[in-house]
């Protein structure tokens, strides 16, 4: 890895990136975060991801020390500093800051920002051209009662324990269901299926991370004719799927073409999926 890092406005190489151990996203996992891709040198869907940003902050009553402008400057300078041939992975995140060992508010007054700017590495043509294998894991996405996956929280744990044991099956991705049994997202990408030529993703309110991406789909779908809609979806129409794929803003539309041991549709990437994709690239290259 080469990232070059900015710790509230300090920009540095990976190593001398350094957070005191009494930041509270260290010790309780209290923070936010985003993450973004470049496409020509520019934050790709910046707005949107502000909007998500904002949000996720509202949600744990932390209030940015930033506005739009500001952190857009920020991301900037990060990037002139890390001096990247092509294209930047973005992370920021954004904690309750330092404190006392204690989990009152008062204690933090000053968020902790951080930015990480790293080369954006593509999946391998391969994974668009044949697609890949995920899993239904065991582990439960969390009830939206507890820390809810609206929140686009540093606190990962639940998503690490599902995506290790994905990776336990050599698995691209692991598929969360919710505490009803219904699907929701995989550990880092949204979810779709296809069925009769109509995208179909769960619901937001099955309990997941309103993807930046996901969002756009419907968008391109309306630019090429594919209906995109919302309905809650449970193993067997995964399983009965024409066609489904993974979105997330590092892959784009990830074609599956196997579930556990099953096969989707002929095996193959589908038609549909191929077209919003396309549509997707096409909406990047217009700007
Ligand atoms: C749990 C989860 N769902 C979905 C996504 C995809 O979101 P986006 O399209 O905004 O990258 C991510 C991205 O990291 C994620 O962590």
């Amino acid at each position: 890895m080469s990232a070059t890092v900015n710790v509230n406005g300090r920009i540095t190489p990976e190593c001398e990136a350094v957070i005191s151990v009494f930041d509270h996203g260290f010790l309780y996992g209290e923070g936010i975060y985003e993450t973004m891709r470049t496409y020509d040198g520019r934050p790709f869907l910046f707005d949107r991801h502000m909007r998500r940003l904002r949000r996720s902050a509202n949600m744990i009553e932390l209030t940015l020390p930033f506005s739009d402008d500001e952190l857009a400057s920020q991301i900037r300078s990060t990037q002139t500093a890390a001096k990247l041939e092509g294209e930047a992975y973005i992370r920021v995140l954004v904690t309750r800051g330092v404190g006392e060992l204690t989990y009152d508010l008062k204690a933090t007054p000053k968020p902790s920002v951080v930015i990480i700017v790293k080369p954006q590495i593509d999946p391998a043509a391969e994974v668009y051209e044949k697609g890949v294998r995920v899993v239904v894991v065991d582990v439960v996405r969390n009830h939206p009662a507890t820390v809810n996956p609206m929140i686009k929280s540093n606190n990962l744990m639940n998503s690490a324990l599902a995506m290790q044991q994905a990776l336990r099956s050599n698995a691209f991705e692991g598929v969360m269901r919710n505490y009803k049994g219904e699907l929701t997202e995989c550990t880092t990408a949204n979810l779709f299926i296809v069925k009769n030529n109509v995208a179909l993703t769960p619901p937001l309110d099955a309990g997941l991370l309103p993807g930046i991406t996901r969002e756009f789909v419907f968008d391109v779908g309306k630019d090429v004719g594919v209906e995109v809609v919302e309905q809650a979806l449970r193993d067997d129409d995964l399983f009965r799927a024409d066609e489904a794929f993974l979105t997330s803003t590092t892959r784009e539309l990830v074609p599956i073409v196997t579930v556990n041991d099953r096969t989707i549709g002929n095996g193959r990437p589908g038609p549909v999926t191929g077209k919003l994709l396309n549509a997707f690239r096409r909406a990047v290259s217009a700007g």
